[in-house]
């Protein structure tokens, strides 16, 4: 059997790799396909050094563009690709436009394509990401998902049931590997960001950065979080550039503005920050999965067993509430959260399972 797998973008990255290592333990054959959707060091190559992936075997070099730009270029590059590896299965992660981009190709020419993260929905179709996942689920042959609501979503799309299989969330397999290097590493990060005590904040979505007026009231509430606990803002390029318009360019005592970090030094700053704030779709899991508090900026989340189960609660722009519930998370108010079933580091291995069993 022939594995092809297309990753593309950050977050896409924690997730391939525990599923090539699972399928490389059992002699499969395969090929390692970047689409060059992110291409800066810190937000590709350091991953695939934390990750210990191997090196794509193809580049397709698309970097930025608008959407329509970018997933016609993926789509015309990855192509000839398919068509000259002819593989048995095409493997696509999460829901950026790598992943709808390759599961079009592949439908087109008849390429079985496998969706890792399937039947995530947030229900709000103004975020690229939902679309990316209605039609990359849609045209999947195998739809794997992390949690029962996925399951649940697909049913109700018509989706039949014997192309779902729950399981699990192959993110965290890569946190469950990393935590003992992460935590080797806390030393070093916290010289390195000079606190003990710190609050973590990453913000990216077009929604939250896009619009001055609304960046500039988050980084105001962020500003008077630190008053209580020094703020640690890794910042994505998009928000960089943002925040350049907006004439910030430096930290403050109250808001420490830092690179993007590699998986592992996150992943250490994750496991000892006293909470999170957020608009990602993985850290609230990650955060779920390590009992920390998190506030996601956000309106909705496609990701709802982390506030079913988890330690999220979804703040969206309300930064009135943002500043009460940091308050309630210093004077010990949280709510602990549990870990959902089949978070538990083996969801590769049941994919593998899958593919090769049936
Ligand atoms: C993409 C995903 C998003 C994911 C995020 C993680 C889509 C639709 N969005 O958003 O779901 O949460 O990745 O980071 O696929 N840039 C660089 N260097 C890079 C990559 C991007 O400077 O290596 C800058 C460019 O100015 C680019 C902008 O960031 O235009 C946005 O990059 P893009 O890949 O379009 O989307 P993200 O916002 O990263």
């Amino acid at each position: 059997m022939h594995v092809l797998h297309v990753v593309g973008a950050r977050p896409n990255f924690m997730k391939a790799a525990p599923v090539l290592s699972a399928l490389a333990r059992r002699g499969v054959r395969q090929t390692l396909v970047h689409t060059g959707q992110h291409y800066d060091a810190n937000m590709s190559d350091v991953f695939f050094e934390h990750l210990d992936m191997p090196e794509p075997d193809i580049n397709l070099d698309v970097g930025s563009g608008s959407h329509a730009a970018q997933t016609a270029q993926i789509m015309m590059r990855l192509e000839p690709v398919l068509l000259r590896e002819k593989p048995d299965w095409v493997f696509v992660y999460g829901d950026v436009n790598s992943t709808v981009a390759a599961a079009l190709v592949c439908a087109k020419l008849l390429v079985r394509v496998a969706h890792v993260e399937a039947g995530l929905r947030s229900g709000d179709r103004t975020m690229p990401e939902e679309i990316n996942r209605l039609l990359t689920d849609q045209v999947a042959d195998l739809l794997l998902t992390p949690s029962p609501d996925g399951d649940a979503n697909l049913m109700r799309e018509g989706i039949p049931q014997e192309r779902i299989c729950r399981v699990g969330n192959v993110m965290i397999d890569s946190l469950v590997r990393l935590l003992p290097a992460a935590e080797e590493r806390w030393e070093a990060q916290r010289s390195r960001v000079g606190l003990d005590r710190f609050a973590l904040v990453t913000l990216h979505r077009p929604s939250n950065v896009d619009d001055p007026h609304v960046l500039g009231d988050g980084i105001e509430a962020l500003a008077d979080i630190g008053d209580s606990v020094p703020v640690v803002f890794p910042v994505h390029p998009r928000t960089r550039e943002r925040l350049r318009a907006l004439g910030l360019r430096e930290s403050t005592a109250r808001l420490r503005l830092i690179e993007p970090l590699g998986y592992v030094d996150f992943l250490a700053l994750q496991a000892h920050a006293v909470l999170v704030i957020t608009d990602s779709g993985g850290i609230q899991e990650e955060t779920t999965y390590l009992g920390i508090p998190c506030l996601t900026l956000r309106e909705n989340t496609e990701r709802p067993i982390t506030v079913s189960m988890g330690t999220n609660v979804l703040i969206g722009r309300d930064f009135v509430r943002l500043r009460t519930e940091v308050r309630r998370i210093m004077d010990g108010q949280w709510k602990c959260g549990q870990r959902p079933p089949l978070w538990d580091g083996r969801a590769a291995e049941r994919i593998a399972a899958r593919l090769l069993n049936g």
